[in-house]
């Protein structure tokens, strides 16, 4: 789990600081994986090679540009509850669990197939921050749900592209 949660700020929300502290160490965890993901939908955006070039580079810039506004979302949430918000990029390297990025995959079905195992990873982590907010703190579970949703269309997205 991505922690930076010593620094507590205080705030008027008139949460526990416990429950402030597990929201932020979740939240913290997700801006990993969302800008892991983000950073890879890039670099299929760049690379991806085939018939139907243009239909999945402008389709991956979409899907990149909807993970740029959750991160931020997640991020900012953090810091409203008095926490740090991301990490450096060396740190968040050593932290997220996505598998590397394969640089050598091109063809276009390869290609969003590696991107879709990713994007579920991230989306079935909302999903579970989901249940481990809502007994908790209602707006943060309100916030996993928003980016859930969203996570969940866009796989829909890539998986109809490689899937009958
Ligand atoms: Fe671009």
């Amino acid at each position: 789990m991505a922690t930076n949660v010593s620094q507590l700020k205080r705030t008027r929300i008139d949460l526990a600081d416990d429950v402030k502290r597990r929201m932020i160490e979740l939240l913290n965890t997700h801006v990993v994986h969302l800008t892991d993901l983000w950073n890879q939908t890039k670099l299929a955006h760049w690379n991806v090679r085939g018939p139907h070039f243009l239909s999945y580079h402008e389709m991956l810039d979409t899907l990149a540009a909807h993970l740029v506004e959750a991160i931020d979302d997640v991020a900012e949430r953090a810091t409203a509850l008095g926490g740090v918000a991301g990490l450096p990029i060396q740190d968040l390297a050593a932290q997220t669990k996505l598998p590397k990025w394969d640089l050598s995959v091109t063809k276009d079905v390869e290609v969003l197939k590696a991107l879709a195992d990713r994007w579920a990873v991230v989306a079935n982590e909302a999903r579970k921050f989901i249940e481990e907010s809502e007994e908790h703190d209602s707006d943060t579970a309100d916030l996993f749900t928003e980016v859930s949703r969203q996570l969940d269309q866009d796989l829909w997205f890539l998986e109809a592209h490689i899937e009958h």
